[in-house]
């Protein structure tokens, strides 16, 4: 799956013959699984028409400050649409739009955009040979590097006005290569396999019964998801729930009961990095799991139960280079309890939820967690979306690796 995957692109298209291959560099990123949003100058549309582009971006381009094509005129929102992007590429990026983007004249929207962004900018010049050469140009180009900007740079071929030379647009896959390849970089978990677990287990009381508990898996799938997106190799280790949707990028290996659960940790143990136990693992399971479907008339006045291996303390007791993240769900002395998890676990870090947070812990969107890590201070977090909470975990998870 391409580092690309649910980036915002604003692909910024500006007067100039290799504007013909625009969509192509669309389709190209559209295959990524990017979503593009076209914004083009007057000019480029005399090389390619707004109607290829909003088909294969499957959205409409924008091009000027007010939408006037229907009765109620619409003002395009450069500053939102700058700060929409994940990344900028303008490309081709003509003589003059370079110009323009160097000297900071918003007389278009796609200028306008550019100056408020915060995300990085690529920009792809094309022009004639002796237009790219010329000094006024060249210093357009090193003060947009200077300012941060990455260049793409032109290549020598055949070029629209019969002349050969340096000044033809780098080709649309080389232009997606490279915004891969920053993407790559800048992927703080490339490289890096992380486990993680969740939702509850399932332990059999006979063929159609068992112990369990209300977990969604929620927290667990979100970590997943973030964790993806930060460019982890992820293999979800999901006991049984529903409706959670998974980032390509995550394998997922479903599991129903602890003994499952704890293979799979074990399985994949020597070769990861970090394994986040978020699952509500079920503490004890039926001593006999009856092979029939027990019947009312016959009575069950007892279950015999015993513990299931705890598989955070077995992962910490076989602990080598792994960064070791576990959960703790508690009551009363919560910080107490949770630092004795984690020592008494032998791990790097554990996520506190606290039973008396209204709206934290099982079933719920959101959660409210204390993090804490040997010697150091808890940072405590109010109530957040459970998306938002596993940015703020992951976010340590990084300070531990960047440590490490
Ligand atoms: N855990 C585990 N295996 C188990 C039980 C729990 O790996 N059989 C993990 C959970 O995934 C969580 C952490 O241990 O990351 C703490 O779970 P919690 O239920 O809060 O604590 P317990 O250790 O079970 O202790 P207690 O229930 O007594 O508080």
């Amino acid at each position: 799956m391409s580092v690309l995957h649910d980036k915002k692109i604003l692909l910024g298209i500006s007067g100039s013959i290799a504007a013909y291959k625009t969509p192509l560099i669309v389709r190209l990123l559209v295959k990524a699984g990017a979503t593009v949003q076209v914004v083009m100058t007057e000019s480029a549309k005399t090389f390619v028409t707004p109607l290829t582009l909003s088909t294969v971006s499957n959205k409409e381009v924008l091009s000027s400050f007010i939408n006037e094509d229907n009765e109620n005129a619409v003002w395009n929102n450069h500053v939102e649409l700058g700060l929409w992007a994940d990344a900028i590429l303008i490309a081709p990026a003509s003589a003059n739009t370079l110009s323009k983007m160097s000297q900071a004249n918003a007389d278009n929207l796609l200028i306008a955009t550019y100056l408020s962004a915060k995300c990085p900018v690529f920009f792809a010049p094309a022009m004639d040979l002796d237009m790219h050469k010329h000094p006024a140009n060249k210093s357009n180009i090193d003060k947009l590097i200077d300012n941060g900007n990455i260049l793409i740079p032109a290549t020598s071929g055949a070029l629209a006005s019969g002349l050969d030379g340096e000044g033809r647009m780098e080709e649309p896959e080389k232009i997606i290569a490279a915004l891969e390849s920053y993407f790559l970089e800048k992927s703080p978990f490339s490289g890096k396999k992380i486990v993680i677990t969740a939702g509850p287990t399932y332990e059999p009381i006979d063929p159609v019964r068992f112990i369990g508990n209300h977990s969604s898996g929620k927290m667990g799938y979100a970590l997943a998801n973030y964790a993806a997106q930060m460019g982890a190799n992820v293999t979800l280790v999901s006991g049984p729930t529903a409706g959670n949707k998974t980032h390509p990028n995550v394998d997922v290996l479903a599991v129903t009961t602890a003994k499952e659960m704890l293979k799979a940790c074990t399985d994949l143990y020597t070769e990861t990095d970090a394994v986040i136990m978020s699952a509500a693992v079920a503490d004890f399971k039926p001593s006999n799991k009856a092979t029939q479907k027990i019947k009312k008339q016959d009575g069950l006045e007892t279950i015999s139960i015993t513990p299931t291996t705890d598989i955070l303390a077995h992962l910490g007791s076989k602990k080598k280079h792994q960064v070791l993240i576990g959960f703790a769900l508690e009551s009363d002395n919560a910080i107490a309890h949770a630092e004795d998890k984690l020592i008494r676990k032998n791990l790097d870090a554990i996520v506190l939820n606290s039973l008396k947070d209204a709206g934290a812990g099982f079933g719920h969107d959101t959660n409210k967690i204390t993090f804490l890590q040997r010697d150091k201070a808890p940072v405590e977090y109010p109530l957040k979306p459970k998306e938002e909470v596993a940015k703020d975990l992951l976010f340590h998870l990084k300070k531990i690796f960047d440590a490490q």
